[in-house]
């Protein structure tokens, strides 16, 4: 996609396939500009009607100055007719590319690496597709037909008055045009600019530390603290302040100082006017001509003063393109050319080094650190590990949440850079520590793991992973709506739900990373169940804490500090006496303190 173009031009490049429709409704919107202006012409007319006969008004022209009144109002009609249509076609266009943008959006979005979402806060994200599609809908519906007016009205009066009178048109002109030359100098400068850009960026941070303060709510609370104790949020809230009242401070004098000056048509008008006509002498036709002018000249200010407002706008339009821009501009996972598809499912882990941040070699630490291993199709590899030794990273990877920097993961005797991601997708499961719920129904929930699955199946799999029961038992069943804001059900349950999604996914790889959090007793017990019955003929890989749930693993893989540092079953590992046995020996010396006894379950 060519991202090189900014403001406007990109904007209509990003609107491109309605370009139609917004010509449609820019041709409709001069019309309607011309047509309003019809009445001013008739006043023309009929004034001169009644000049000449000033002496008499009886002798005025009755039928002609009414024939000047019926041609004034269909020109009003008209405009406002015609008006009414461009906004019809401004509307479908503007809502048009408002949902295509929204969607291509999302699609882009759906493409990029995880890592990208779970880097980029979505406060951010959340904004620049709300507010900037938003904007640019407002744009396009109202600002471009109006832009269009504006303009055609201008440049018409300014026809007419030349026509008329060029020096009285000058004279005119001057106020106006110096309110609208100080007034776009201000915003169209660099300060203008960066003082757009801080206000998006106050905007985007207030925005994020709203999110955050939301969530850590509980937390405040806990800790008996107020809105001032949650400093990020409060200073967002202090400097987006700051910025809006630097915003008007750095407007105000000049944005005065136009307004007057456009609204002063008449301060030149009537002094040169005055001046010609005592040179000329009094001649009907110019006293006539000034008195239009003295009716004229203050219907520029309106379309000026618009005009004026076009400017921020435009500020607004264009940091909103560059903030959709910048969205649009992330790398979206790259996919092969000539896509693999694996025919058996061992995961092989080949030398791999991987680091977070990768382009910034200031800051860069390594994750991962050659890592081999491989874990055969139909087996369960656990890895185990002290807190922040790389188990999550090294899960990430085979999805392909991030890509790797060095050495090769396969699937199958794969590159799974090589497999179709679509493709890559249906062949991995995650159950995550951190489950998520879509606000739907408990059914609807279950059923995202195959969109096809019958009712049969959505049930077999709830019962295979132990949620069939207390389903039965919420309010609605399987219709009962789950998710934020719907019912609660207990982080072991909800848990529960997601292993029954991934049941009916049946995808032949299995990862799970922590799944077995959920402590009490009773949960995990049925856990074990549900996983005993994901894991059935699957490559699984596994990450738990409770290093009971892992000591029938096929293989167990011990990592500190990225790097594996043991390898084996459990006994070959507990013989070993190094750093599993410690681990071991912790986990059982706590599990014998908290549980009063062996600390096993099953
Ligand atoms: N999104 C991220 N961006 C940057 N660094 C990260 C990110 N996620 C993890 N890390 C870093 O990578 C290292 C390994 O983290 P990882 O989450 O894989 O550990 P873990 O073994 O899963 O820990 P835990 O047992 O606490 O879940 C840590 O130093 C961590 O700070
Ligand atoms: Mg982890």
């Amino acid at each position: 996609m060519n991202t090189k173009k900014t403001g406007i031009p990109r904007l209509l490049e990003i609107a491109g396939e309605k370009r139609g429709l917004l010509i449609g409704s820019s041709i409709l919107s001069g019309i309607s500009a011309i047509l309003m202006l019809l009445p001013y012409i008739a006043v023309y007319f009929t004034m001169a009607e009644l000049l000449k006969n000033a002496s008499n008004l009886i002798k005025a022209d009755g039928e002609y100055m009414m024939r000047w009144g019926i041609i004034a109002l269909t020109g009003l009609i008209g405009g406002v007719v015609f008006m009414y249509a461009s906004g019809i076609m401004s509307h479908k266009a503007a809502y048009r590319i408002q949902y295509n943008l929204r969607v291509r959006l999302s699609d882009h979005i759906g493409k990029l690496p995880l890592g990208y979402l779970s880097n980029t806060s979505t406060g951010i994200i959340k904004k620049t597709f709300e507010q900037n599609v938003e904007k640019i809908e407002a744009f396009v519906a109202h600002q471009l037909p109006d832009m269009i007016n504006v303009f055609v009205t201008g440049i018409a009066i300014i026809l007419i008055m030349l026509t008329l009178n060029p020096l009285l048109t000058i004279a005119a002109m001057i106020p106006s045009a110096l309110g609208f030359w100080i007034q776009m100098k201000k915003r169209s400068g660099k300060a203008a600019q960066e003082s757009a850009k801080s206000y998006y960026d106050a905007l985007e941070k207030i925005s994020t530390s709203t999110t955050q303060y939301v969530r850590g709510i509980p937390v405040v609370k806990v800790f008996g603290r107020t809105v001032h104790s949650f400093r990020k949020f409060y200073s967002d809230m202090i400097s987006y302040r700051d910025y809006c009242v630097k915003y008007t401070d750095y407007f105000q004098n000049t944005y005065i100082a136009a307004k007057v000056l456009l609204n002063s048509t008449l301060i030149m008008i009537l002094p040169v006017g005055i001046l010609i006509l005592t040179k000329q002498g009094a001649d009907l036709s110019l006293t006539q001509t000034i008195l239009f002018f003295i009716i004229l000249a203050p219907a520029m200010a309106s379309p000026m003063s618009r005009f004026m407002g076009f400017a921020s706008t435009l500020g607004d339009i264009s940091e909103g393109v560059v903030r959709i821009d910048s969205i649009f501009g992330q790398k979206p996972i790259e996919e092969s050319k000539e896509a693999k598809t694996p025919y058996s499912y061992d995961i092989e882990f080949n030398n791999v080094s991987f680091s977070y941040n990768a382009e910034d070699v200031s800051t860069r630490t390594e994750a991962l650190s050659g890592i081999s291993f491989r874990a055969k199709q139909g087996s369960l590899t656990a890895l185990v590990g002290p807190s922040g030794s790389g188990k999550s990273t090294v899960a990430n990877l085979i999805p392909r949440f991030w890509d790797i920097q060095q050495g090769k993961i396969c699937i199958g005797g794969v590159d799974i850079r090589d497999i179709a991601t679509h493709d890559l997708m249906n062949l991995v499961s995650f159950v995550f520590q951190d489950t998520f719920l879509f606000h739907d129904t408990v059914f609807e929930n279950i059923r995202l793991g195959r969109t096809s699955a019958t009712k049969e199946e959505v049930y077999a799999a709830a019962k295979a992973a132990q949620c069939h029961k207390f389903i039965e038992v919420l309010e609605n069943g399987y219709e009962t709506i789950v998710g934020q804001g719907g019912t609660h059900l207990s982080g072991g349950e909800e848990q529960r739900i997601c292993v029954a999604r991934a049941i009916l996914k049946n995808s032949p790889i299995l990862v799970l990373d922590e799944a077995t959090a959920f402590a009490d007793p009773e949960n995990e017990y049925h856990m074990q169940l549900a996983l005993r019955e994901l894991i059935k003929n699957k490559t699984v890989i596994m990450i738990a804490h409770r290093l009971s749930t892992i000591q029938d693993a096929d293989q167990i893989i011990v990592m500190q500090d990225g790097k594996i540092k043991e390898q084996g079953d459990h006994n070959i590992l507990i013989n070993k006496d190094g750093l599993y046995k410690k681990l071991w020996d912790a986990y059982t010396t706590a599990s014998n303190w908290g549980l009063g006894k062996g600390g096993e379950l099953a």
